[in-house]
């Protein structure tokens, strides 16, 4: 068996070239560091790599992880400027001993280093963004609660499960913060042994509840992927609002070493794409009920063609 998930619609051209490769026997980790470096390259994804919103200084900081299930070695980066893919930065970094997180200038001397393509990644139509983001906050720069990160779990015919994610993060953000997405058992977590999981939404929240790890950890204890995704978003969205009034975004997508996977959410809107050896690259829509069960349908053509058009629309300042 083998497949690959990701949070939000914006991967699914991605996963159809992991796919592909994962038919023909490629690996685990090549076929996710493939995917998500599409999502990255596409200049009107705004969350991610080309493209993504700048921080409150009008600078593209990158944040990305990659976990490998079989030897559990992780590699991220947090913050870095200027590099065309933090994924495959990130995934290199997990092979090294030690020194497999780093930040800011450090992760861009080692990318450097390694000769990783480097480009201005603000784009015009990020700047428009800004502009536009700026007159409506009427000069007051706050972090803006729009982060679709993409995260990605993979399982290939060897069984081997690996997890990603890349994410420019919060539009607004200030200079240097990092979000959960290079957080390992954040952002994203793989044991080849159970599965993997990652996360999306509001990262400062998502951390708190290690949310990623948390459902590697009850798949191992016999959830299903499903059961697991919304065991772990719903007590954390109950503790939250418990502890402090109030719950940030957050979604989750899954998949065992048997290939079935699972999603959950605590907002209206989250989608996510999947393709199995059982299945071909799907996006699905997920609506969450009262009771935080979550169920999930595939989007419609129209709803596919809205989505697009909707991306690549001129930015009305
Ligand atoms: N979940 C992405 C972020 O908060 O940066």
């Amino acid at each position: 068996m083998y497949g690959i998930i990701a949070t939000w619609r914006m991967a699914k051209e991605g996963i159809e070239l992991a796919d592909e490769m994962l038919k023909k026997g490629e690996t685990s980790g090549s076929a996710i560091e493939t995917a998500i470096r599409a999502v990255e390259d596409f200049p009107y994804y705004k969350s991610v790599g080309y493209g993504g919103l700048p921080n409150k200084e009008q600078i593209v900081e990158l944040d990305a992880g990659y976990m490998d299930g079989d030897t559990m070695s992780v590699g991220a980066l947090g913050a870095i400027k200027d590099f065309a893919n933090p994924i495959s930065i990130a995934r290199k970094l997990s092979e090294e001993k030690v020194n497999n997180v780093l930040v800011g200038e450090g992760a861009e001397k080692y990318a450097r280093e390694f000769q990783f393509e480097e480009k201005e990644m603000l784009t015009d139509r990020a700047k428009a963004f800004y502009r536009k983001k700026k007159k409506e906050l009427d000069q007051e720069l706050k972090p803006y609660d729009g982060h679709d990160t993409v995260g990605m779990v993979c399982l290939d015919q060897s069984g081997t499960v690996t997890a990603a994610t890349s994410t420019s993060g919060l539009f607004m953000k200030r200079s240097g913060r990092v979000g959960d997405s290079p957080i390992v058992g954040s952002g994203f977590y793989a044991d080849s042994e159970v599965g993997g999981a990652t996360a999306t939404g509001l990262g400062e929240d998502l951390m708190k509840g290690c949310i990623s790890y948390e459902i590697v950890r009850l798949m191992k204890e016999g959830l299903t992927p499903q059961e697991a995704c919304e065991k772990a978003v719903n007590d954390l969205d109950q503790k939250l609002k418990a502890k402090r009034g109030e719950a940030g975004d957050l979604s989750v997508v899954a998949m065992n070493n048997k290939g079935e996977f699972g999603c959950a959410t605590n907002i209206g809107g989250f989608s996510f794409s999947v393709a199995t050896q059982e299945q071909p690259p799907i996006v699905y829509l997920v609506t969450r009920e009262e009771d935080g069960h979550c169920t999930f349908e595939e989007a419609s053509k129209e709803w596919l063609e809205e989505y697009m058009r909707v991306r690549m629309a001129p930015v009305e300042e």
